[in-house]
Parts: structure tokens; sequence; C-alpha cells
């Protein structure tokens, strides 16, 4: 244990070195264009759709003020009438820009009234989507619909309610199929509240937890799926590190994540095993500085949280190129998944003395 600590935290700090070094300045100047993985997918359509993506990505820090109004009707907050079924606009040319592959597609995403969620929508209105929304609360939905269709939305609206519903996931689907009569991609990003705090006992939560956070991306991916196939879609699923590596104060809630893993990993091999051209996309996020993130974790987590409209425009990326899994930030991410791999118990104590333990609240 002494000579693997003597190499593995050089090594792990010099990974951090090289988290803090690449960590992006700004939005415009993601790091998207450093990262090796261009490398690694550097060839044909892959490359040119992420040199697009660059291109793209430079481009909307103008909150597309200048862009011209899109054509097409728009749809108001809950009423809107939308064009109906539309496959998307894809170029001869592969990929001239990989946002110009979200024009036009149907897009549903939920937990979208607040965090990443939010930032999502609003990309995907500057990339000319049609969006619909969920998420509990009506009044910031209603805002979040109004700011898409200024930000160039094809259409916009919304449904609300609780995702512990057992027959809301139906009803977001019905929608879909009723104004669109498809859907291109499904972004499942809700969560419902849980403290970052030693295990209560309390197992009513993690049921509860579980239906919100688990059981019902399985159901809406169910009730998507025969639209999925259709359209040769995409689902996104956002996860987090949590999903991967259990560190201690999130019980209830990693074993959602870790639950996803299982769940849609397998599917994802069922479907290639059928060939159903429908890719699953599972998001491994670090720390994001979402203010309900931020309000839960800061006072015990020391590190400084990466930027959720950045967070947001990865995740649309990875979606659209059809990826297995996204990593970000990568270099964190990457890093602690490699820890794990070679020293859990290493990492676990890591963690643990990370923490600024005297700060968790118990309950
Ligand atoms: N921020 C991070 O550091 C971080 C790290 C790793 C992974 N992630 C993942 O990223 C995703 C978004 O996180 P975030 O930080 O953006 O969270 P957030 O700002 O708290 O957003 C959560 C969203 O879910 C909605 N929601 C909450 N309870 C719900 C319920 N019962 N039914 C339906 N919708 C509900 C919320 O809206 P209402 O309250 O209006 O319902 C809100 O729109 C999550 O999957 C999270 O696990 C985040
Ligand atoms: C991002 O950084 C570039 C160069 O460092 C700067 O010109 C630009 O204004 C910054 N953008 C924002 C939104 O801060
Ligand atoms: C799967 O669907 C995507 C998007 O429509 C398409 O680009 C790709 O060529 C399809 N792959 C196969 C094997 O049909």
């Amino acid at each position: 244990m002494g000579l693997l600590l003597k190499v593995l935290i050089p090594l792990l700090g010099a990974a951090l070195a090289l988290y803090f070094y690449s960590a992006p300045g700004n939005f415009s100047e993601g790091e998207c264009g450093r990262r090796k993985s261009c490398g690694s997918t550097a060839r044909g359509a892959a490359c040119a759709a992420h040199r697009g993506w660059k291109r793209w990505q430079s481009q909307s820090g103008r909150e597309g003020r200048d862009r011209e109004e899109p054509q097409g009707q728009r749809g108001a907050a809950g009423t809107g009438k939308s064009r109906g079924t539309r496959r998307g606009t894809a170029s001869p040319e592969p990929c001239a820009s990989s946002a110009e592959m979200l024009r036009g597609k149907r897009v549903i995403v939920t937990g979208a009234s607040s965090g990443i969620g939010e930032q999502m929508a609003y990309h995907l209105a500057r990339m000319e989507a049609h969006l619909l929304l969920t998420a509990r609360t009506e009044a910031r939905l209603q805002k979040v619909v109004e700011r898409c269709l200024e930000l160039g939305a094809a259409s916009a609206r919304y449904i609300s309610g609780s995702m512990d519903s057992p027959s809301l996931p139906e009803e977001v689907l019905r929608e879909a199929e009723n104004t669109w009569g498809g859907l291109d991609m499904l972004i499942l990003n809700h969560i419902g509240q849980s403290g970052f705090t030693f295990f209560s006992g309390d197992v009513g939560h993690v049921r509860k937890l579980m239906e919100t956070n688990f059981v019902s991306y399985v159901a809406l991916a169910t009730a998507a799926l025969p639209l999925l196939k259709e359209s040769e879609g995409s689902i996104v699923v956002v996860s987090s590190i949590a999903g991967k590596i259990a560190g201690p104060f999130t019980a209830p809630y990693s074993a959602t994540k870790f639950a996803l893993d299982g769940f849609f990993s397998s599917l994802r091999q069922e479907l290639i095993i059928d060939k159903v051209n429908v890719s699953i996309t599972l998001c491994i996020l670090g720390y994001i500085n979402t203010e309900s993130a931020v309000r839960a974790v800061s006072h015990v987590i020391p590190d400084t949280p990466s930027p959720k409209e950045e967070c947001a425009l990865e995740i649309i990326r990875a979606g659209a190129l059809r990826r297995r899994e996204l990593h970000y930030p990568a270099p964190a991410v990457g890093s602690m998944l490699l820890l794990r791999s070679l020293a859990p118990e290493l990492l676990e104590s890591l963690a643990r003395s990370s923490y600024r333990l005297e700060n968790v609240r118990r309950t």
C-alpha cells in the first residue's frame, strides 16, 4: 500500500494538474477543441462533425440575437402548433455542421425548468429544434419556453407534472406524437431532491427517488422507442460520476444513477443485437455549477464546478454524434474512472479525505 501511494498520488496530482490546466476559460472557448477524442474519431464524418460543431459553438456565444428569424410557425407556451412530421434536413454532405443536425428535430427534455436541462433547452432553441419540456414548476417552464421562442426554437411547449406519477411518461409521449407525429431525441435529465448527507434510514425516500430518477426514465424510454425506431433517433441519459463510483453522502442518489447504467447499457446491447438504429448515450458528469448542486455540496466539496452552459452543449453534441458515453469534464471524470479500476481503495480514501467532513449536515 505504501508503494502504491508513492506512485499513485503523484499520478493523480498530474491528472488533476492537467484537468485544471485544460479547464475552459469560458463557454465560447470550450475544451472540446483541445480534446484527444477528436483524434480517436478523426475519420470522415465524425471529424467533420466535430469541426462543424466547434464553428457553431463559437458563434453561439452571440445568443442568436443577430440570427435570421427562422421560417416556420412558432408555438406559444403550452398551446403551440408546430409543423407536422419532419424528418431531419440532413444534407448529403455528412455533418457539415453537427449543430445543424438538430435543426427541425423534435426533442423532449425532462427537468428543463432549471440547471443543465434549462441550458440544454436554450442551446436546442438556438439550433432551431422543436422542443417539448417537462418539470413540475409550471411558472418556470413558461419562462423557459418564452426564452426558447426568442432564441429561435422552431416550436416550444411544455407539460408540467411530477415524474413520480406513473401516468406522466406516457402523457408526455402522447403529446409528442399528437403534435409532431414522431420524435427524434429523448433527453432524460430530471432528478428528485435528495440530501447530501449520511443515509438517514428513510427507505421510503429511496423508493420514491428510484421511481423519479430511474423508473420514470425506463417508462419514458419505453414509450418513446416506437417513435425513435421510426426516426432512427436517440436516447440521452444524464447520469453522474456517482453512477460509476460511489462516494459518501449520496447513497440513494448514487443507487438510482447506477441503476440507469445497468438498464440502459443492457438495452443498448439489445438494440444492437436487434439491429435497431436507436442510439443510447450515457452522460457521466462531474461537479457542475447549477444552483441546486452548488447549494447542496459546496460547503463539503472544495472543487471548482464546471460551467453548466458548456456541459449542456457537450451533452447535446454527444447525443447528436450518437456516442456511447460522455465524460464531462473529461480529464477529471476520466482520471477518476482510471484510478477506480487501478486502485479503488485509494480512490475511496482520497474522496473521504478531500471532503470537509465537519460541514456535513446531519439530519
Ligand atoms: N449539477 C451537478 O453537479 C451534476 C453532477 C452530476 C450529474 N448531474 C445530473 O445532471 C442532471 C441535471 O442536474 P441539475 O444540477 O441541472 O439539477 P437541477 O437544477 O436541480 O434540475 C433538476 C430538474 O428536475 C426537475 N425535477 C425535480 N423533481 C422532479 C420531479 N419529481 N418530477 C419531474 N421533474 C423534477 C426540476 O424542476 P422542478 O423542481 O420544477 O420539478 C429541474 O428542472 C441530473 O440528472 C443530475 O443527476 C448534475
Ligand atoms: C471568452 O474569452 C475570450 C478570449 O479569452 C473573450 O474574448 C470573450 O469575450 C470571452 N467570452 C465570455 C462570454 O466571457
Ligand atoms: C443510423 O441512423 C443514423 C441517423 O439517422 C444514420 O446516420 C446512420 O447511418 C444509421 N446507421 C445505420 C447502420 O443504418
